[in-house]
């Protein structure tokens, strides 16, 4: 008869969450609790001296390469948000690049054969898959509705053994957001998010993989690319952001650039609330640079699987006034 390990099986009392079964999209990356834990991964395994970072990106990545103290140097990049590369990598030094709002897989594809220590950041680009070799990491709550959670692609795997996470301390602004709204989650929203700073490297929580092994990801994907496709077709003559978009991606968000500095206010007024890429790039930049103008006049437009082309429809229909 086939033994059957009943050690932590628990039989009867009450229910837990009822969340649906499923499988994870990654189910071969090494799950972590959050992306900046994955960067702080791959350099400990990696023992990088120096890394590049762009000047266009969240000062959270700042965390490990700070805690490791390893020295950083930030990097342009051009109106394609592709890097622009005029120094010379050293030997033990890493690159860092984001593939941004989730369609910049082309450029991703272009650096790994041109860079031999390149780290790829696909917090924004959860559909995205890794490239073979290449180091790459995962940021989960930017795409699903869990509090934290990251994978991990690098094939130097740590022999230490990390401590379990758990997500239960900073998860009121899912539940809320259910029960109450958007609104009353809001101030948990940003403490929980608070709550992710300065943490060590830890294993997904089990509360955040039971979620994300529960997500429809075909549903998901497909509708974020067709609220992509349908607000390209209409907005690209108007974006000054001009790129070529393969069909396939299904990206974070729709990014329009426009230097109506009234258009955000507009649209959070009309309760589209778009988010600023990222308030840390002010700091790091003067108003002269690219990545200073991009802060300031990208406006991310929400195209995710909650949305249907109703929604879609009254996003242009609130921009048009702008346009
Ligand atoms: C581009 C980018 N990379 C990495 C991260 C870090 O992800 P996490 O919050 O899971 O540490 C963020 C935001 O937090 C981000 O915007």
């Amino acid at each position: 008869m086939q033994k059957i390990e009943t050690s932590h099986l628990t039989i009867g009392g009450y229910f837990g969450l009822e969340l649906p079964p499923g499988s994870e999209y990654y189910t071969h990356l090494i799950r972590l609790n959050t992306g900046r834990n994955a960067l702080e991964y791959i350099l400990r395994e990696k023992g990088y001296k120096k890394i590049y970072i762009p000047y266009f990106t969240c000062d959270v990545l700042l965390e490990p390469i700070q805690k490791l103290n390893i020295p950083y140097q930030f990097y342009s990049i051009d109106d394609h948000l592709e890097p622009i590369i005029d120094f010379e990598i050293e030997p033990d030094a890493v690159f860092l690049y984001t593939n941004y709002f989730g369609i910049k897989q082309h450029a991703v594809k272009c650096l790994s054969t041109k860079i031999t220590n390149l780290i790829i950041d696909n917090s924004q680009a959860f559909f995205s898959e890794p490239l073979p070799g290449i180091d790459t990491f995962y940021s989960c709550r930017k795409f699903f509705g869990v509090a934290d959670g990251a994978y991990l692609q690098i094939k130097k795997k740590s022999t230490k053994k990390y401590a379990v996470d758990s997500s239960v301390n900073r998860f009121s602004h899912l539940i809320k957001n259910i029960d109450l709204g958007v609104q009353q989650g809001y101030s948990d929203y940003v403490k929980n998010n608070k709550d992710l700073e300065n943490n060590p490297i830890r294993i997904m929580s089990p509360l955040t993989r039971k979620i994300l092994a529960g997500v429809n990801y075909a549903e998901c994907a497909r509708i974020r690319k067709r609220n992509f496709n349908f607000l390209h077709k209409h907005l690209k003559e108007y974006n000054l952001f001009k790129f070529n978009f393969p069909e396939e991606y299904s990206p974070m968000v729709y990014p329009f650039l426009s230097n109506n500095k009234q258009l955000k206010l507009h649209l959070i007024q009309h309760n589209i609330y778009v988010a600023t890429y990222w308030p840390n790039v002010f700091k790091w930049t003067d108003t002269r640079m690219y990545e200073n103008y991009l802060a300031r006049c990208i406006v991310p437009l929400p195209i995710d699987h909650r949305y249907s082309l109703h929604d879609m429809l009254y996003i242009l229909n609130t921009l048009r006034t702008f346009l």
